[in-house]
C-alpha cells in the first residue's frame, strides 16, 4: 500500500481552504464521490490478498473517516460565517420611525368635504340627493328650464356644445346643475326636496372660474311653499354651513330664466387683514342666487301651478369651499399637486357629521 500521508494532508488542506460551501462540495467530491481520490483507493481493495486488504482497509477507511469529519467541521464553519454575514447585512434599524399608512397620508379634496358637508346638512333638513348627467340635452339645460330659443340668457352661459348628432340634437356639457331639477319634477311626485351637488362647465378660466366646477342646486316642491320656507332654509344651511351661530343676508332682486321672483343672496361679513369672517362686520358677500320656481318650469315638468309651487337655490361649491377654508385660488383645485392637497386637504376617517362637527 502506498503512504496516505500525502492525499490526506492534500485533502485536509483543501477543506481548510474552500472559502465557501459550494467550493467545499466539489472537494468532497472530488475525494469521496463515486470518482474521487479516496474511493478510488477503497475500488482497488478487492484486488488485495486478505492480509493486504485488512492493514489497507483499515487505513483508506481510516483516511475517509478523518477526511469526513474535516469536511463536516468546515461546512458547520462555513455555514456559520454565511448565516453571520447574511444577518449583519439585513440588519434593520428598529429606531427609524414607521412609514405612515394610506389612511394616514391620503387626504380628502376640499370640493369632496364640502359635498359632505353640505349632504349632512340637507339630509337633517330631510332633503335627499339627486344627480344628472355632465352631457345634457338643450332641452334640459335651457328650453324646458324656461330659457326660449335665442334669449340672450342662453348666450350669458358660454356653453360648450357638441357636434349634432344625426337626429341634428346637439349635446351640450351642463352650464349649471339646474337640469336635475326638471329630471327630478319628470321622475317623481311632490313633495320634493333635494339637493343636487355636481360638475358644471362653461368655457372661462381666471383666479376664480374654471371650465370645469361645481355647483350644488336645491329644489322644493310642495302645495304651500313660499319664500319664508325659503329664506330659512337658506339661513339655517348657511349657518350650519360656516359653523356660525348666526348670519346676516340680504336678498336683491335679481333675473333667472327659471325662477319668479328671483334673487341674489348676500351674506354679511367682515373682511378685515385679508380674512373673511360671516356673522359680523359691514360688508357683503354674493354667494348664491334663488327664486320661486317659475309657472313655466312647473308646466315644462308636468306639474299643475295651480297646484303645486315650490323654490330653487344654487350656489358654486368651490366659491364656497374657497370662502369657508380661506384658499385664494380657484385653478389649483384641479392641478392634482399632492403638496396643495396635503395642506389644504381632510383627513379621510374624519367625516363630517352634523354631531362630530363638520370641519373636525
Ligand atoms: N343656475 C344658476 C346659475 O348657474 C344658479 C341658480 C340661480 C340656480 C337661481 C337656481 C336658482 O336654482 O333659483 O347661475
Amino acid at each position: 500500500m502506498s503512504d496516505l500521508n500525502p492525499l490526506e494532508a492534500e485533502t485536509l488542506s483543501a477543506i481548510a481552504a474552500a472559502p465557501d460551501e459550494a467550493a467545499l462540495e466539489s472537494v468532497r467530491v472530488g475525494a469521496l464521490g463515486k470518482k474521487g481520490s479516496i474511493s478510488a483507493l477503497l475500488a482497488t481493495l478487492g484486488k488485495m490478498s486478505p492480509d493486504e486488504r485488512k492493514s489497507a482497509g483499515a487505513e483508506i477507511n481510516a483516511l475517509k473517516d478523518k477526511v469526513s469529519e474535516a469536511l463536516g467541521a468546515r461546512r458547520t464553519l462555513l455555514k456559520d460565517a454565511a448565516l453571520e454575514a447574511r444577518l449583519a447585512s439585513e440588519r434593520v434599524d428598529i429606531t427609524l420611525p414607521a412609514r405612515e399608512s394610506g389612511v394616514e397620508t391620503g387626504r380628502i379634496h376640499p370640493i369632496s368635504q364640502v359635498m359632505d358637508e353640505l349632504t349632512a346638512i340637507f339630509a337633517d333638513l330631510g332633503f335627499s340627493i339627486a344627480e344628472g348627467p355632465d352631457v345634457e340635452s338643450d332641452d334640459y339645460n335651457f328650453t324646458k328650464l324656461n330659457f326660449p330659443e335665442g334669449h340672450p340668457a342662453r348666450e350669458m352661459h358660454d356653453t360648450f356644445f357638441f357636434a349634432p348628432n344625426e337626429a341634428g340634437e346637439r349635446k351640450l356639457l351642463r352650464t349649471h346643475t339646474s337640469p336635475v331639477q326638471v329630471r327630478t319634477m319628470l321622475a317623481q311626485k311632490p313633495p320634493i326636496r333635494v339637493i343636487c351637488p355636481g360638475r358644471t362647465y362653461r368655457c372661462d378660466s381666471d383666479q376664480t372660474h374654471t371650465p370645469m366646477f361645481h355647483q350644488v342646486e336645491g329644489l322644493v316642491i310642495d302645495k304651500q311653499v313660499t319664500l319664508g320656507h325659503l329664506k330659512w332654509v337658506l339661513e339655517e344651511s348657511c349657518k350650519a354651513f360656516f359653523e356660525v351661530p348666526s348670519v346676516t343676508m340680504r336678498f336683491r332682486p335679481s333675473f333667472f330664466p327659471f325662477t319668479e321672483p328671483s334673487m341674489e343672496v348676500d351674506i354679511q361679513c367682515s373682511r378685515k387683514g385679508g380674512e373673511i369672517r360671516f356673522g359680523e362686520g359691514d360688508d357683503w358677500l354674493e354667494i348664491l342666487g334663488c327664486g320661486m320656481v317659475h309657472p313655466n318650469v312647473l308646466r315644462n315638468c308636468g306639474l299643475d301651478p295651480d297646484e303645486y309651487q315650490g323654490f330653487a337655490w344654487g350656489m358654486g361649491i368651490d366659491r364656497i369651499a374657497m370662502l369657508k377654508y380661506g384658499m385664494p385660488d380657484l385653478r389649483p383645485f384641479f392641478d392634482a399637486d399632492v403638496r396643495w392637497l396635503s395642506h389644504y386637504g381632510f383627513r379621510p376617517l374624519d367625516f363630517p357629521t352634523l354631531a362630530g362637527g363638520l370641519s373636525g
